[in-house]
């Protein structure tokens, strides 16, 4: 690296954010992960003022009813509370530059979809608003794909599935470019949800969400049981209605998942159908690689090797690798320039998802 380069990167850091469902995450190429929090806000419910952002306002969820408010601002893959995801990037932005030189950051994103074209571009000044010197969007798989260490630029097909809190995302791309993409709002959301229905309907047991969650994290997984001992949990004991105890089989919690997976490998399996047989026949060596929180469910690369014929990995740290893809893809004049030519494409793709992509290059 030149000396200006170095001194660049110093002054002007760049910066890779993913705005996730459950997580926001932020990557500097030269300092590493510096933030990553949950992407939860808690407001006062009186005057809707800010009490808490990231990890002090997940624990009070469910602990202060009716007083405080606690949101998650991006739900099932969409912005559902537009106020709180403004507030969720502007104090993630700022605590990860808090220590940091922050003359115009370079910054990189990666959003869910919004509601309305004003909310979009709204959002996108929020990231600006840190970052003007670039701001780019790109989607969650690419930069899932790069995060994840693949050779995106080659000729030879390479696969990721990224399963987030609220959605997963699945792309074949090839010559840094997407070749087959979809995506599915089914994620860890949607299995905490089941663990609880599960819960409720056989046991009649109720546990919170955050409960439903841990449970999942600890007993999770998919395909053949790993033969783990029972989780115990409280909640509530619905014949009795009061508080209690109970050790779940990790059993109850892998037939509760088992729905959602199975739509994950349907959806896996749609991509594979929709990519050309060159390259379908290069997955067969090049794999498919695991993002996401979903990745670290205990047998589900086995699950998804045997169920799609195609040899399938986790990324090391999966939590972190879109954060990190979108932080390489802006130090990467390369990539940057590889990635221009498909500028339309990923237009398109972001307007079928009703966000513009924007480009500011000011080099
Ligand atoms: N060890 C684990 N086993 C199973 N699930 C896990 C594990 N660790 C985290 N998760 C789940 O992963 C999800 C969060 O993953 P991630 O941070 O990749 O999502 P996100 O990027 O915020 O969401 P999205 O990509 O949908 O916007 C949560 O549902 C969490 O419960
Ligand atoms: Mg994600």
């Amino acid at each position: 690296m030149s000396v200006l380069s170095s001194l660049r990167s110093t002054l002007s850091p760049d910066i890779g954010i993913d705005l996730g469902t459950a997580n926001t995450v932020i990557y500097d190429r030269e300092a590493g992960i510096i933030a990553s929090e949950p992407s939860v806000v808690a407001f006062q419910h009186s005057d809707r003022s800010v009490v808490a952002v990231g990890n002090a306002a997940k624990v009070l969820d469910g602990r202060a009813p009716g007083r405080i408010d606690v949101v998650r601002p991006l739900k099932g893959g969409t912005i559902s509370d537009f106020v709180g995801a403004h507030t969720l990037i502007t104090t993630m932005i700022d605590r990860a530059l808090a220590t940091r030189p922050r003359i115009a950051p370079r910054i990189i994103a990666c959003v869910p979809g919004c509601a309305t074209d004003i909310e979009c571009k709204a959002i996108e000044e929020a990231v600006r608003a840190a970052g003007p010197r670039t701001t780019i969007f790109v989607p969650q798989a690419v930069a899932a794909a790069i995060g994840a260490g693949l050779d995106v630029t080659s000729t030879r097909g390479r696969m990721v599935i990224d399963i987030g809190g609220g959605t997963t995302e699945i792309a074949v791309l090839a010559l840094s470019g997407i070749v087959a993409m979809h995506s599915i709002k089914i994620g860890g959301d949607t299995f905490d949800a089941a663990v609880g229905a599960k819960l409720r309907n056989d046991e009649r047991f109720s546990v919170g969400v955050l409960t439903a969650e841990r449970l999942k994290i600890e007993r999770g997984y998919a395909g053949r049981p790993p033969g783990r001992e029972p989780y115990s949990v409280s909640g509530i004991d619905m014949n009795l209605m009061r508080p209690g105890r109970r050790a779940i089989d990790e059993r109850l919690v892998g037939e509760a998942m088992h729905d959602a997976i199975d739509a994950i490998v349907r959806a896996a399996w749609s991509i594979l159908e929709a990519t050309p047989p060159d390259l379908a026949a290069d997955l067969m060596e090049t794999g498919i690689t695991l993002t996401g929180g979903g990745a670290l469910i205990p047998g589900l690369a086995g699950e998804i090797s045997v169920r799609t014929n195609v040899p399938t990995t986790v990324a090391d740290e999966p939590l972190l690798a879109v954060a990190r893809g979108a932080g390489e893809i802006l130090a990467s004049p390369s990539l940057l320039e590889h990635m221009r030519p498909h500028a339309d494409r990923l237009t398109r793709w972001y307007q079928s998802l009703r966000i513009g992509m924007t480009e500011s290059f000011s080099r």
